[in-house]
């Protein structure tokens, strides 16, 4: 078996048996209808030669001219194109822009691959290879378009080089405060958004540099932008709204200065000059310190507007203004105060204003991505101006790529969500894709994070999740199962337990997720002031953030009622509004979202709060222990090397999804003293914790957040050079045991420990996870480091002397939290 990096994704088209192969009629010819090598409809003639050859093992020349009657022959081209030629085919319907037509039996044994545009076509070949690819060679004779013609991504990369909550390696676009000169993987990005039919890539972060303005950017944005083209990818770029300031030397960046509007005429002309098909513009403004009109007493109108105007010249640019602007120093005290409201606070009342070609670009959920949010107000209160729903594929605050969450059901949940704007139904999907309200251009957008790594996303199975926000954008009623079976199919082959097995692995990751980090809606309990990844249920409060649970000794959750909260129910029309502000009518999964209770409400199940939240959390990090234990069926049926990297990744997720099992339950039974009825938080019967073994050369420290850590403490060593040693007699009965050791792994050092029993090593491990995994690691002993490694199957005698020596390296000094020996088939 060849080793495979995830470099292709999904486009590996790996060879079909021979009988399959054989079965497939030959393919005589390609005829392409534009041989321009920058054309899609060329670049789609190749990836269809690329595909013959690699899934059937046919080799068949790219030739010219439709002339004659062709036989055996894919065609591909524009409708127009092969109707020029050869007549009108009657029966190909009205097509959208980028959508195709796939005859795969056209008459005299041809395929037909015809688009309503040169992207369409790709879009076809595309469709045409990854059903052979799948072994699927039924005949197809249909037309397929798209719901909506925006479906962007938007990669947060800076121009150092770095990725804004990517967790993959270096962007592949800049490096060292400019575009990159090698465009080997920007191709190779470009091909897979084509295949998913995605049209454009915002190519910096919202959080933007001015200095993408320098000659040197400009002339790398037309190199990248021409590198994408062959491929149907077009770019757009996120804007610093205080350019004219910073770098174009102007006194103000006030939009409605007539200098400043005539910079950014001026720098538009310039970026068109270069990129004559840019796609746009997106504008993070007055959000999270950057700034925007409102830092000139202008309206968020007057600054999309300028930028709109600048536009439009170049044919169909859009600003794509971004509804996440809200107040990050909001008083918690204010019991009113909410960071919900802010996106229909600042946009309702502007919704007349904003030129044709601004879209407002809005989160899904009121907040930031998290585990659960209803969907965002602000989708159901524009009329006149349009909007783009925002998604996030970076795995943010869902585990960073170092979790496994498929988020396709997710997000189904919020398209399949029907506002009931004016007590019609108004189904998410339809809003966004125009129809609803009759807008002429909107879509979706989403946030991503490839990096260099070859998995590109730093977990091959979240690659799935850019799969999935293509096939959604596109049609946003397909299953998400049946997304999952086809990435599957396409990434690691066609055998039935593949399938299953990654079918069910991913269809159970966003449930089990919730589980052991926020249920109830009281969102992601990670840190939130850090680095978004890690439990810390105590950061979302006391900071002007706004992402509070308002937790304290007897009650928790938001009460944002009309009657006694913040009024962010009454945002939604109002049959929802009515669902939202009855707590008997509201879901119980979005309780704490909306209403603030006691701990010792009832929900409809009948549990407590707070023993829902003690169970779910456990069942959730027990379930998470049986990932890795399914993908275990996949050994020998796929490739080596994604297998073992894919293994290592369930395996640490199960070991930290404990982590975050005892870090919340032990937050809340803190906060609140109520016992957990099943008598499991706080009480380990297995557990040894590292303070309470025998110590030499290391000493205890309290951690902080403390419930990080078991009982609040764990040992370090004493110097930063010598080793530690902490010993315990065990008086666990003779019999097999797992035993899971539980350290902290921050930046710093990679520490080195090896595990005995009385004399024997048992194993040795590296505390070098931050070479391993790409989420953001911490400096510190802390729900993000804390992390625990397995040995299985060890013969325990009472009696038996264990111990760890624990080498510290730099600043990380060998931490340890506690040993489990676990009687097999326990988990804790
Ligand atoms: C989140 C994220 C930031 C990002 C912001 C945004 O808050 O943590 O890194 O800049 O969203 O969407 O602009």
């Amino acid at each position: 078996m060849t080793i495979e990096t995830g470099l292709d994704g999904w486009l590996r088209y790996a060879p079909h048996p021979a009988e399959t192969s054989n079965s497939y009629r030959a393919i005589s010819n390609i005829i392409v209808l534009n041989k321009s090598k920058t054309s899609p409809v060329y670049t789609a003639g190749k990836e269809v030669q690329d595909g013959l050859r690699r899934i059937l093992g046919q080799k068949i020349e790219i030739s010219g001219e439709l002339s004659g009657t062709p036989s055996s022959s894919v065609i591909i081209g524009t409708v127009e194109a092969f109707s020029s030629t050869c007549g009108k085919i009657p029966e190909i319907p009205e097509l959208k822009e980028d959508g195709f037509w796939l005859n795969t039996h056209a008459e005299n044994d041809c395929v037909h691959i015809l688009g309503e545009n040169e992207r369409g076509a790709i879009y076809g070949a595309f469709e045409y290879l990854m059903r052979l690819a799948q072994g699927n060679l039924n005949h197809v004779k249909s037309a397929s378009n798209p719901s909506a013609p925006i479906r962007w991504v938007n990669q947060w990369d800076n121009l150092d080089g770095s990725i804004e909550r990517g967790y993959a390696g270096p962007s592949i676009f800049f490096r060292n405060g400019e575009v990159v000169t090698d465009m080997t993987r920007v191709a190779q990005f470009a091909r897979l958004l084509s295949s998913i039919r995605l049209n454009a890539v915002v190519v910096n972060n919202v959080n933007a540099n001015p200095k993408l303005f320098s000659k040197t950017n400009l002339d790398g944005l037309r190199r990248i932008a021409d590198t994408m083209r062959p491929w149907g990818v077009r770019i757009g770029i996120s804007l610093y709204f205080d350019s004219p300031k910073k770098f174009g030397g102007l006194p103000t960046s006030d939009p409605l200065d007539p200098a400043v509007n005539d910079w950014w005429k001026d720098i538009t002309a310039k970026v068109y000059e270069k990129v004559p098909d840019l796609v746009g513009y997106t504008i993070k403004a007055n959000s999270e310190g950057q700034p925007g009109p409102l830092s000139y007493n202008r309206t968020l109108a007057d600054g999309a507007n300028m930028f709109a105007r600048a536009l439009k010249p170049y044919g169909d640019g859009v600003v794509m203004y971004r509804a996440f602007v809200y107040n990050h120093h909001l008083d918690e005290s204010v019991w009113t105060n909410d960071r919900a409201n802010a996106a229909v606070d600042y946009f309702k009342e502007l919704d007349d204003q904003f030129e044709d070609n601004v879209i407002v670009q809005i989160k899904w959920g009121p907040i930031d991505f998290q585990v659960r949010e209803p969907p965002s107000p602000l989708l159901a209160n524009l009329r006149k101006t349009k909007g783009a729903i925002e998604f996030q594929v970076a795995q943010e605050y869902l585990g960073q790529q170092s979790h496994y969450v498929y988020m396709a059901p997710l997000w189904r949940e919020i398209l399949d969500y029907d506002m009931r704007i004016d007590d019609k139904p108004s189904v998410i999907r339809d809003i966004v894709s125009g129809e609803r309200l009759n807008w002429s251009r909107s879509g979706y957008t989403a946030v991503l994070n490839i990096g260099s790594d070859s998995t590109w996303i730093g977990h091959h199975l979240s690659m799935s999740n850019l799969y999935a926000y293509g096939r959604l954008a596109w049609n946003p009623l397909a299953s998400s199962v049946s997304i999952i079976q086809d990435w599957a199919r396409l990434t690691f082959g066609l055998n039935e337990t593949i399938i299953d097995t990654i079918t069910k692995i991913s269809m159970e990751s966003w449930p089990t997720y919730e589980k052991y980090s926020g249920n109830l809606g009281i969102q992601t309990l990670c840190d939130i002031i850090y680095t978004h990844y890690g439990p810390s249920p105590g950061s979302q409060d006391g900071n002007g953030w706004g992402q509070w649970t308002r937790a304290n000794a007897h009650s928790i959750g938001m009460d944002r009622t009309v009657a006694t909260g913040s009024g962010n129910a009454g945002q939604y029309p109002p049959e929802i509004a009515a669902i939202y502000e009855n707590i008997e009518t509201t879901p119980d999964d979005l309780l704490l979202w909306f209403h603030h209770v006691p701990y010792t409400h009832r929900l409809k199940s009948g549990k407590t709060v707070i023993q829902h939240f003690y169970d779910e959390h456990y069942e959730g990090a027990a379930h998470a222990q049986t990932f890795p234990i399914e993908w275990a069926k996949l050994e020998g049926l796929i490739d080596d090397h994604r297998f073992k990297q894919t293994a290592f990744k369930l395996q640490y997720q199960a070991g930290h999804a404990l982590v975050w099992r005892d870090s919340v339950n032990n937050f809340y039974f803190g906060k609140s003293k109520i016992p957990d009825g099943k008598n499991r938080v706080g009480n380990h019967i297995w557990r040894i914790e590292a303070e309470d073994m025998h110590l030499s050369g290391y000493k205890t420290v309290s951690v902080t957040p403390a419930e990080a850590a078991s009982c609040g403490k764990a040992i370090v060593t004493e110097s930063n050079t010598e080793p530690g040693t902490a010993q315990k007699e065990l008086s666990f009965p003779t019999g097999i045991y797992d035993i899971a050791v539980n350290y902290y792994d921050h930046l710093g050092g990679r520490s080195k420990y090896e595990i005995f029993l009385n004399e024997g090593s048992i194993g040795f491990w590296t505390g070098d996870l931050q070479d391993k995994l790409g989420h953001d690691f911490s400096e510190y002993l802390d729900g993000h480091s804390a992390t625990r490694i397995t040995f299985r199957g060890i013969n325990v005698q009472k009696g038996d002397i264990l111990k760890i020596i624990g080498q510290p390296d730099g600043t990380e000094l060998a931490p340890l939290d506690y040993v489990s020996v676990l009687p097999e088939g326990t988990i804790d």
